[in-house]
């Protein structure tokens, strides 16, 4: 059984680099089905949920070379519409095939998406608007089986801002006479990634990062090159890890605007920042001041996986944070564990009251999902004393080289397989 063992109370001084992101890397993956030819993509972080990717790419018939942080992806050839649930329920992004299938093959069969367990994940807004698209979907044996001859261009509302959804439309829309329009489209810089790798194979894509994306579809596209995002969350966990150890951080790589809403928590905690033009240098104070409230928003808003790194952080802090999740349901399982380690944490519903303590003691711990997991490492580096990790798979689905780069920073942490 593999665990991550972490001797806390060390704290982390140094730089890292950030890898792209996992949330515009799966999309684009899915992306790159709609053109045949080889496609290259760079800044591919080495993750699980990466390699579930490409064994759906693989499973549709796309050939699949790595060199470094760079995938090469080649759809030549005839592809097939068929993904399996067994794939299907490894990932929750799975469900981005749809819109890319149907453009290049017209039709397609998918189960329900898996993914982290965070409450109910319906896909009720990618069907209804792929269907408002002229998308005939039939729910079959738990499969989703969908035929799409003809797509005409809509102007389509979300009722939320949904990012997967609007993922979704903005595939299915390439393939669809005239223009869709999506109104409450979901603004995370990794749809305006998408779009950018969209339009360099040559789909007309604009508005991406706005609420209003437009799509002028039927536009022929080809194989293309592209480099991905970095990954802010990932650049959160980081900065986070070394604000709540005390410590001083130059995180590389990294687009500080998409870092905005973190970093000003952060700065009314007391951190010092410097923001440069693709890093962010942090340095903690000795006690980090609590911040009143915390609210999870769609982009620009505070990010919902950001919000157990900020519980985990805060546990050590100095007066009470009253944390609200506004975008999922059960994205408090971190807390659980870090009552474990001494921390006060009262949940209540969507809300969380966290009363900073002097002291995490390490404990023995199981993380239950990326960001939980993530945060819990975060406690665990803060935390005085040895702290045990199990179920780490789930970190792995979104950090490559997290003990390694904790090291570096001076962190006393291994994996052990
Ligand atoms: C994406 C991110 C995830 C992040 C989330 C919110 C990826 C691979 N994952 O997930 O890391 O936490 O955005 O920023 O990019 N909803 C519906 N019906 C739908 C679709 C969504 O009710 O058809 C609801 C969800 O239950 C949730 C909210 O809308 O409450 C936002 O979900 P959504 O933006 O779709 O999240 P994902 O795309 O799954």
């Amino acid at each position: 059984m593999s665990r991550i063992l972490v001797n806390g109370g060390h704290r982390l001084s140094g730089c890292v680099k950030i890898h792209g992101a996992k949330n515009a890397v799966l999309p684009i993956l899915a992306a790159t089905v709609m053109a045949e030819g080889v496609h290259t993509i760079h800044n591919c972080p080495k993750l699980s949920d990466v390699s579930v990717t490409c064994e759906i790419l693989e499973k549709l018939g796309a050939h699949i070379t790595r060199d470094g942080d760079t995938l090469v992806v080649d759809t030549t050839g005839e592809m097939e519409s068929f993904i399996p649930e067994s794939l299907m329920r490894k990932l929750r992004s799975s469900v981005i095939f749809l819109g890319a299938v149907l453009t290049r093959k017209k039709e397609a069969k998918i189960s329900a998406p898996g993914g982290c367990e965070l409450g109910p994940r319906p896909i009720d807004l990618h069907i209804k608007a792929l269907r408002e698209l002229g998308a005939d979907i039939k729910e079959e044996h738990g499969y989703l089986i969908c035929r799409a001859d003809n797509l005409y261009g809509k102007d389509i509302h979300l009722d939320i801002p949904s990012v997967g959804a609007t993922e979704n439309i903005m595939l299915a829309a390439c393939n669809a006479d005239g223009v869709t329009t999506i109104k409450n489209a979901a603004c995370e810089p990794e749809i305006e990634d998408l779009a950018n790798f969209l339009n360099s194979m040559g789909a007309c894509v604009s508005g991406a990062g706005t609420s209003t994306v437009t799509i002028v579809g039927k536009q022929e596209l080809k194989a293309s090159e592209h480099k991905v995002m970095p990954d802010r969350i990932v650049a959160t966990t980081y900065l986070c890890a070394a604000a709540a150890t005390g410590g001083e951080i130059d995180v590389l790589d990294v687009c500080p605007e998409h870092l905005s809403a973190v970093l000003a928590v952060l700065s009314d905690c007391g951190c010092r920042i410097i923001k440069g033009k693709d890093r962010v240098m942090l340095k903690a104070p000795q006690i980090l001041k609590s911040p009143a409230a915390i609210k999870t928003m769609p982009y620009p808003g505070f990010p919902t996986d950001a919000q157990s790194l900020f519980l985990a952080m805060l546990t050590k802090s100095d007066g009470t944070t009253m944390i609200t999740e506004t975008i999922f349901e059960s994205r408090y399982k971190a807390a659980g564990e870090l009552l474990r380690m001494g921390a006060k944490i009262s949940i209540n519903g969507r809300v969380a009251l966290v009363k900073g303590v002097n002291k995490l003691s390490g404990a023995c711990v199981s993380a239950q999902d990326l960001r939980g997991g993530a945060a819990l490492v975060i406690a665990a580096l803060a935390a005085d004393g040895k702290t045990v990790i199990n179920s780490p798979e789930f970190i792995y689905r979104g950090y490559e080289n997290l003990e390694e780069n904790l090291q570096r920073l001076g962190a006393d942490i291994v994996y052990e397989g």
